[in-house]
């Protein structure tokens, strides 16, 4: 395990997106007034918000120095006011404006990070989905240490299914070819970097207009070789109703 003194880890917790899979009022713990349906990450799972199941996770793997969570403009009341409330307020929690596009909320919240921390080249950055409320800290752990040893690396959950490529048509998706299982990973967060790598992977797909999912296809097409961790099922990401119940099933069971 390569972990020298001097390196530092941050974290961006992307919470900006509108989540319109999740229809409004699913979920178990997700009681509220009718009205604009609450964008997912700001649900609860077993009464508490997803976004502060990610804050605790990430703030009990000790290494972490600061952690700045990206949401649109007319949340950062709402969600300064839960950090707060769940006692998270101790200086290591910032919350910056998010954009239109993941990569977008991304990017602000690494440009601020820089700005504020002075983020060194080797220092680690992990990016994590606020909607994946069940990342646990030995999984932490393990990409902060992946990514002192490789420079970059992404959490990832082999494929259990036979997986096909397909042509989309008019009438449906036809099969062009099957994909071995052992060549694949269902990319997950955490996905880090060393900050330097993570800046040049952004500076290059913003100068070419290139738009990624991920932070791994952004540090791939800038041909920095990234590593990956084991992920879990448990590790998922609420993204459609029932998801909320299985993450509550999920969170029930490991304790
Ligand atoms: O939309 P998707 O499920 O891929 O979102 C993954 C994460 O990125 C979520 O935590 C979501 O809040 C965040 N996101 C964001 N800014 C956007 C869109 C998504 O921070 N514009």
């Amino acid at each position: 395990m390569y972990t020298p003194d001097s390196m530092r880890v941050f974290v961006i917790l992307p919470a900006a997106g509108i989540g319109t899979r999740m229809s409004a009022g699913s979920g178990p713990s997700a009681s509220r007034p009718s009205g604009p349906p609450t964008p997912k990450q700001f649900l609860s799972i077993a009464g508490i918000p997803m976004l502060v199941h990610c804050l605790r996770a990430f703030l009990a793997a000790g290494r972490v120095e600061a952690i700045y969570v990206a949401v649109r403009q007319p949340e950062i009341e709402r969600v300064q006011a839960q950090i707060a409330e769940f006692g998270l307020a101790g200086g290591k929690v910032h919350v910056v404006e998010g954009g239109n596009l993941r990569q977008q909320s991304v990017a602000n919240a690494l440009a601020q990070l820089v700005t504020e921390t002075g983020c060194a080249d080797d220092d680690v950055v992990l990016v994590h989905d606020a909607a994946r409320p069940l990342i646990d800290s030995a999984t932490i752990d393990r990409t902060i240490d992946a990514v002192a040893e490789f420079g970059a690396a992404i959490v990832g959950l082999p494929a259990v299914d036979t997986i096909k490529q397909v042509e989309r048509t008019a009438h449906g998706a036809i099969i062009t070819a099957t994909i071995p299982r052992e060549m694949i990973v269902q990319a997950q967060t955490p996905q880090g970097a060393r900050c330097g790598l993570l800046r040049r992977a952004f500076a290059e797909a913003a100068a070419d207009e290139f738009e990624g999912t991920d932070e791994a296809s952004l540090l791939e097409r800038a041909g920095i070789p990234v590593a990956v961790v084991p992920g879990s099922a448990k590790n998922l990401k609420i993204t459609q109703p029932g998801d909320l119940e299985l993450a509550e099933f999920y969170l029930a069971a490991s304790k």
